[in-house]
C-alpha cells in the first residue's frame, strides 16, 4: 500500500518525466515529501532531477530515508537552520560535497541526525565554527569537512568514538589537537593538512591502542615535540609533516620505529643532513619520499638503502654535483623530481640511466651540461628545461613509445628536430623545444590520431614551411613558432584545427596576403592569442575579417584552473607559457596570464605591410585586452567600433597612415592603460578623460593635426603661432633622436620602452608638465611561467631565464 502511494507521489513529482526513479520506490510518502521540500529550498536548476532522486535510499522495511547523496553542484543557496534536511532523523549516510552553500555557518541542526554514520561536507563553502551539536553524532564513522572555510578550535569530535576517517584539511582550524584523538580506537585516517593548528600532542605511553595509518599534518604550525609522539604511532603508513614550526634540524632517525611507513613528506623543514647518509636508520618500507625545499646541499645517500622507493622528490633544494649512478639502479623507482637544484651532470655510464625504470623525470632548472643523455626506456615524462644541454636531441627519444611530455626548452640544443618523433605521436601530448639553437624544418610529427596539444618551438633557427600534417594533430591548442626563420605564406588551413587557442608566428619570414580574395572572415574558431607581428604579411583585410570568431563571445572566467594545452597528473603539471609583449598590461604573478590563456584574447599584427582600412568588425572581439596593429600601412579612419571593446587595456595603432579624428568613444574605455596613435595623420582634439590625459605625449606625437591634452597647446591656438611651435618641436626631436642613438644598442623591445621613457621625462623637465601617475605596472617584455607554484617561486628567486640567455 505504502509503495503504491509513494509511486503515485513520484509520478506527480515527475509529471513530465518518463523516467521512474528506482531508489525511491521503497520510501514512505512523508519522507519523499520532506525530500521534495528540501529540494525546493534551493535553486536546483543546474540539478539533474534523476540523479538527485537516484542518490536517495530508503529502508526496505520501514520506508525511512537512510541515504542521501547530492550530485555535485546541484544546489545553490542557503542551508537554513530549519531546513527540512534536519527532519530526516533516520539518515545514516549524507553526502553534500561539492555543493557550494552560501550559508554563513554550519547549521547546528546536523546534531539532530544522530544516526549518521557517514557525513561528507567537503567543498560546501561553509565558514565559522563547527557547532557543538556535532558531539551528538556518536555513530559517525566517516566525517569529511575538508576544503571549507571553517574556523575556531578543533571541532568537538572526542566523543565520536566510532570515527575511523576524519578529514579536516584545507580549513582554518587553530589551536591544539586534543590528545585523545590519536588513541581513538578506530581512527585510521586523520587528515589535518593546511590549517592553523599548532602546539604539540601527548599520547599515553601505551600507544598500542592507536590504529592510525594515514596522518597528514602538513602545512600547520606544529612544534618539534610532535615528532616524539609520532615516533610512537608505529602503525603509521602515510605521514605528512611539511612545514613544522621547529628551530633545530630534524633527525630522520626519529622515524626508525615506524616500520610500516610507506610515504613520508618532510617538505619545508630543516633536516639534519648527517641523518640522510647511508648509515641512518629510516624505514626501509618507504616507497614515497618527499623532501621538497629542505635546504639540502648534498645528495641524500640514504636513498641507496631504500630498495622499495618508487617516488623521490628533491626539488627546490641546493644540491650540487652529480646525480649518483646508483639511483638509477633502484629497482622500483618510477618518479624522480630534482627540479631546481644545481646539479651539473649524471654520474656514470649512459647505460645505467637508460636502463632505469624511471618513467617521470624532471631535471629542469639545474646546471646540466653536455650532450643530452639517452632517456630511460619506458619514460613517460621528460622535463629538462632551463639547463645547458648541448648537442642534438637524441634519436633514442623516438623509441620511447610512452613519451607524453617532452620539455627541453631553454637549453642549447642544436641540429634538427628529429623526424622520428612521429614514432611517438600516439602518446606525445606536449613538445616544448623553445629557446634552443635547433635548425632545419619542422618535421611531420602528426599522423591521424596524434594527440599533440602543445607545440612550442619558438626562439630557434627553424626554416622552411609549415608541414600540412599539423592538421592531423586535431587536439592542438597551443602552437608557438615565434622567433624562427620560417618562410611560408599564412597558414589559413590551420583554421581546420577545432581547438586552436594560441597561434604565434611572431618574428619569422612569413609573407603574402593575410586575406584571400574570396575568403571573407578569418574566423579561427577558438583562437585567443594571435600574433603574426614582425613578418612580411601584406594586403588589406575585408571589413568582416573578424566576424565569426567564436572567442569573441567568451565571458570572463572566474576559474583559472581550466587549463589549455596542458598536461597534468598527480606528480607533474605542465602549463603552457607565452611571452606577452603588450605595453600597459597589468601582470601579477602570472595570474592574469593564466586567465588570458583561458578567457581573454590578444592580437598582434604589428610590423608587417598590411594596408587598407582597419576592419570595422574588430569591435566584435569583446574579449580583446590587447591590440597591436602598429608599424603597418593601414589607412582610413580609426574604427568607431573599437569603443565597443570594453576590456581593452593596451591599444597600439602607431606608425600607420591613419587619418581623421580619434573617436571620442575611445575616451570611455575604462581599462585602457596604454594607447599609442603616434606617427599617423590624425587631426582634431584628443578625446579627454583620465585614460587619455594620463598617457605620455609620445603616444600622440607625429600627428601634425592633433591637439589637446596630453599634447602641449590647446586646440584653439591662433594659426600665426603654429610655425614657431613646430620649430621648437623639431629642435626637441633632434635632441631626442640623439639620445635614442645612445641607447640604441639595447635589445629591441626594451629600446622602445626606454625611448618612450626618455621622451616622457625629457618633456617633463622641459615644460614642468605633470604627467598623470601610471597606475598600471608596465612589465614589458614579460616572460612568465605558468607553472606549479613551486616552479613559480623558484623562478622568481633565480634570474629571469630570458635575461640570462641573452
Ligand atoms: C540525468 O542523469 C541520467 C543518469 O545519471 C542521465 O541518463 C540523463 O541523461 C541525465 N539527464 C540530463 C538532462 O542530463
Ligand atoms: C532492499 O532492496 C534492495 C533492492 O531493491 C536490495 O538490494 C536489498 O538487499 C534490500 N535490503 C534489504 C535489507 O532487504
Ligand atoms: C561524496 O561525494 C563525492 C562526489 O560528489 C565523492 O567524491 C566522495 O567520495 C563522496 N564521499 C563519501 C564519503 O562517500
Ligand atoms: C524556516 O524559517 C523561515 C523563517 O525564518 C520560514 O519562512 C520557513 O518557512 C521555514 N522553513 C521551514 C522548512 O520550516
Ligand atoms: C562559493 O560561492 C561563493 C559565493 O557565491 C563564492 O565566493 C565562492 O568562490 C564559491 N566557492 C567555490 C568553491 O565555488
Ligand atoms: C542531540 O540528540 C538528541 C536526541 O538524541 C536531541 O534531543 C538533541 O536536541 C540533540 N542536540 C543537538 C544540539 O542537536
Ligand atoms: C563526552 O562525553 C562525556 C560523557 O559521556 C561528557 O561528560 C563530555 O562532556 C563529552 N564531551 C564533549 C566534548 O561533548
Ligand atoms: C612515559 O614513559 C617515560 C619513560 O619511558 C616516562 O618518563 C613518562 O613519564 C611516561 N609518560 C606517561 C604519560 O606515562
Ligand atoms: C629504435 O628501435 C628499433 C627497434 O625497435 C631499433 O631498430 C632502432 O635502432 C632504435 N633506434 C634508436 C635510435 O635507438
Ligand atoms: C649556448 O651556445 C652558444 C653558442 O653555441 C654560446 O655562446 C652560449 O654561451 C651557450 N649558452 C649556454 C648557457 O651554454
Ligand atoms: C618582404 O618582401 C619583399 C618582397 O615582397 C622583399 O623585398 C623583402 O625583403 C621582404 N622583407 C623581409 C624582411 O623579409
Ligand atoms: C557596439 O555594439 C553595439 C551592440 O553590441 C552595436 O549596436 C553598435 O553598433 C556597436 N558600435 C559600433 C560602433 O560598432
Amino acid at each position: 500500500m505504502k509503495t503504491i502511494i509513494s509511486a503515485l507521489l513520484l509520478l506527480s513529482i515527475f509529471a513530465s518525466s518518463s523516467t521512474l526513479v528506482v531508489g525511491l520506490v521503497s520510501c514512505r510518502p512523508d519522507q519523499i515529501q520532506a525530500l521534495t521540500h528540501f529540494k525546493n529550498e534551493f535553486d536546483s536548476s543546474d540539478c539533474n532531477q534523476t540523479d538527485y532522486f537516484n542518490g536517495v535510499q530508503c529502508d526496505n522495511l520501514t520506508g525511512v530515508i537512510t541515504k542521501l547523496q547530492l550530485p555535485s553542484g546541484c544546489f545553490h543557496g542557503t542551508l537554513k537552520l530549519n531546513s527540512s534536511l534536519f527532519g530526516l532523523h533516520h539518515l545514516r549516510y549524507l553526502n553534500l560535497s561539492y555543493n557550494n552553500f552560501t550559508s554563513p555557518s554550519l547549521p547546528s541542526g546536523f546534531g539532530n541526525l544522530n544516526k549518521l554514520e557517514v557525513l561528507s561536507l567537503s567543498y560546501t563553502g561553509f565558514t565559522c565554527q563547527v557547532p557543538s551539536s556535532f558531539t551528538n553524532l556518536s555513530q559517525l564513522s566517516i566525517l569529511d569537512l575538508s576544503h571549507n572555510e571553517l574556523t575556531g578550535s578543533f571541532p568537538p569530535v572526542q566523543n565520536l568514538t566510532k570515527l575511523s576517517i576524519l578529514k579536516l584539511s584545507y580549513n582554518h582550524f587553530s589551536g591544539a589537537i586534543p590528545s585523545s584523538l590519536l588513541t581513538m580506537p578506530f581512527l585510521s585516517i586523520l587528515d589535518l593538512y593546511q590549517n592553523n593548528l599548532a602546539g604539540s600532542i601527548e599520547v599515553p605511553n601505551s600507544s598500542t591502542l592507536s590504529r592510525l595509518e594515514f596522518m597528514y599534518l602538513g602545512l600547520n604550525h606544529f612544534e618539534g615535540q610532535i615528532l616524539e609522539t609520532i615516533s610512537k604511532l608505529t602503525t603509521l603508513k602515510y605521514l605528512s609533516l611539511s612545514f613544522l614550526n621547529i628551530s633545530y634540524p630534524i633527525d630522520l632517525n626519529i622515524f626508525s620505529s615506524l616500520k610500516s611507513l610507506v610515504m613520508l613528506d618532510l617538505s619545508d623543514n630543516n633536516l639534519l643532513e648527517s641523518s640522510l647518509d647511508s648509515h641512518s636508520n629510516i624505514p626501509l618500507s618507504l616507497e614515497d619520499l618527499v623532501l621538497l625545499r629542505c635546504g639540502l646541499i648534498e645528495f641524500p645517500n640514504i636513498l641507496k638503502n631504500l630498495q622499495k622507493l618508487e617516488h623521490i622528490d628533491l626539488s627546490n633544494n641546493k644540491i650540487t654535483g652529480k646525480v649518483p649512478k646508483w639511483l638509477w639502479n633502484l629497482p622500483l623507482l618510477r618518479k624522480v623530481n630534482i627540479f631546481n637544484n644545481s646539479f651539473a651532470s649524471l654520474e656514470g655510464s649512459e647505460e645505467a640511466f637508460e636502463n632505469s625504470s624511471v618513467r617521470y623525470l624532471d631535471l629542469a632548472f639545474n646546471s646540466f651540461k653536455g650532450p643530452f643523455p639517452k632517456p630511460p626506456l619506458p619514460i613517460i615524462l621528460l622535463s629538462a628545461w632551463n639547463n645547458s644541454f648541448t648537442g642534438n636531441i637524441p634519436l633514442a627519444t623516438c623509441n620511447r613509445t610512452s613519451l607524453t611530455v617532452l620539455d627541453l626548452s631553454y637549453n642549447n640544443l642544436t641540429g634538427p628536430i628529429p623526424r622520428c618523433l612521429s614514432n611517438v605521436q600516439e602518446s606525445l601530448v606536449v613538445v616544448n623545444l623553445r629557446k634552443n639553437n635547433l635548425e632545419g624544418s619542422l618535421p611531420d610529427m602528426c599522423y591521424e590520431g596524434a594527440l599533440l596539444r602543445t607545440l612550442d618551438v619558438g626562439y630557434n633557427q627553424l626554416t622552411g614551411k609549415l608541414p600540412k600534417s599539423l592538421l592531423n594533430c586535431s587536439s592542438l591548442k597551443f602552437v608557438s613558432l615565434d622567433h624562427n626563420r620560417l618562410g611560408d605564406t599564412f597558414p589559413f588551413w590551420l583554421k581546420a584545427l577545432p581547438d586552436l587557442r594560441v597561434l604565434t608566428l611572431r618574428s619569422n619570414k612569413f609573407y603574402g596576403p593575410m586575406s584571400l580574395p574570396d575568403q571573407g572572415p578569418l574566423a579561427f574558431p577558438k583562437l585567443r592569442i594571435f600574433e603574426i607581428s614582425d613578418n612580411n604579411f601584406t594586403g588589406s583585410l575585408p571589413p568582416n575579417y573578424f566576424v565569426n570568431w567564436e572567442a569573441t563571445s567568451l565571458q570572463r572566467n572566474e576559474d583559472w584552473r581550466i587549463y589549455m594545452g596542458d598536461y597534468n597528473n598527480p606528480y607533474y603539471v605542465y602549463e603552457d607559457t607565452i611571452d606577452l609583449q603588450y605595453k600597459g598590461i597589468f601582470m601579477e604573478q602570472g595570474k592574469l596570464l593564466r586567465s588570458i590563456l583561458t578567457s581573454y584574447a590578444t592580437i598582434d599584427f604589428s610590423g608587417n605591410k598590411l594596408e587598407g582600412q582597419i576592419p570595422e568588425s574588430i569591435g566584435l572581439l569583446k574579449a580583446l585586452i590587447a591590440l597591436n596593429l602598429s608599424n603597418n600601412a593601414f589607412t582610413g579612419h580609426i574604427p568607431l567600433s573599437l569603443a565597443n571593446i570594453t576590456e581593452l587595456e593596451s591599444l597600439d595603432l602607431s606608425r600607420n597612415q591613419l587619418s581623421g579624428n580619434i573617436p571620442k568613444g575611445l575616451g570611455s574605455l575604462s581599462f585602457l592603460a596604454y594607447i599609442s596613435v603616434a606617427h599617423n595623420q590624425l587631426k582634431g582634439e584628443i578625446p579627454q578623460g583620465p585614460q587619455f590625459s594620463g598617457q605620455a605625449e609620445s603616444s600622440f606625437e607625429g600627428n601634425v593635426g592633433l591637439c589637446g591634452l596630453p599634447l602641449q597647446g590647446s586646440c584653439f591656438v591662433p594659426p600665426t603661432q603654429q610655425p614657431k611651435e613646430e620649430d621648437e618641436e623639431e629642435e626637441e626631436d633632434q635632441v631626442l633622436s640623439w639620445k635614442a642613438v645612445v641607447i640604441g644598442y639595447w635589445p629591441g623591445l626594451l629600446f622602445g620602452l626606454v625611448l618612450a621613457h626618455v621622451i616622457a621625462s625629457y618633456k617633463l623637465e622641459w615644460f614642468g608638465k605633470i604627467v598623470g601617475p601610471d597606475k598600471y605596472k608596465q612589465v614589458d617584455p614579460v616572460r612568465l611561467f605558468m607553472t606549479l607554484d613551486s616552479r613559480w617561486d623558484s623562478f622568481n628567486n633565480k634570474n629571469n631565464v630570458e635575461q640570462t640567455k641573452k
